[in-house]
């Protein structure tokens, strides 16, 4: 039996000016986002915000249904306009932003596992990472250089060969 470790660094920062300008724009644009988030039933707000290697940002919010699997998650509605519009240019990073209208979020949220899945997709397409850097409404913030740290083993096109 081997027994092998997957671990991955996650950087904590305090503040959003402990980020680089443009890291702290994009995740300034992730919180104009989440402001516009269509949550009437949870009432947590998501915002995401992406940037491109032609630097162009791209947002998504999530939003929610009355029928409530048809909803859909900041990430995915962010990635998947991306996808569309965008879809030979490489994404750098994902910037995420959550609160609720209900209690204090003072931690970041990573991806739903849905999310990750999608994110995921990407980023084997492109073949090079995708930062992930997240943010409660208050509290300190977190980045990981690659989705692939928060969903290591990930299921992808090259089992369906
Ligand atoms: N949500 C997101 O937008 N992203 C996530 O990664 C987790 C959850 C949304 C979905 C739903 O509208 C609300 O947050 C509560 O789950």
């Amino acid at each position: 039996m081997e027994k092998r470790r997957i671990s991955f660094d996650l950087l904590v920062f305090d503040t959003l000016d402990e980020l680089s300008k443009s890291e702290k724009a994009l995740m300034q644009i992730a919180v104009e986002a989440r402001e516009n988030a269509y949550a009437p039933y949870s009432k947590f707000m998501v915002g995401a915000a992406i940037l491109l290697a032609n630097d162009e940002i791209v947002i998504g919010n999530n939003q929610e249904n009355a029928s409530y699997p048809s909803g859909l998650c900041a990430e995915r509605v962010a990635i998947f306009q991306a996808g569309a519009k965008y879809p030979k240019v490489e994404i750098k990073t994902i910037a995420i932003s959550v609160s609720s209208k209900t209690h204090i979020v003072d931690r970041p949220a990573a991806p739903c596992g849905n999310c990750r899945q999608a994110i995921a997709e990407y980023e084997q397409k492109q073949n090079s990472s995708i930062a992930i850097i997240m943010m409660g409404a208050s509290g300190k913030i977190f980045k990981c250089e690659s989705l692939e740290d928060i969903l290591p083993l990930a299921f992808g096109s090259s089992y369906l060969k």
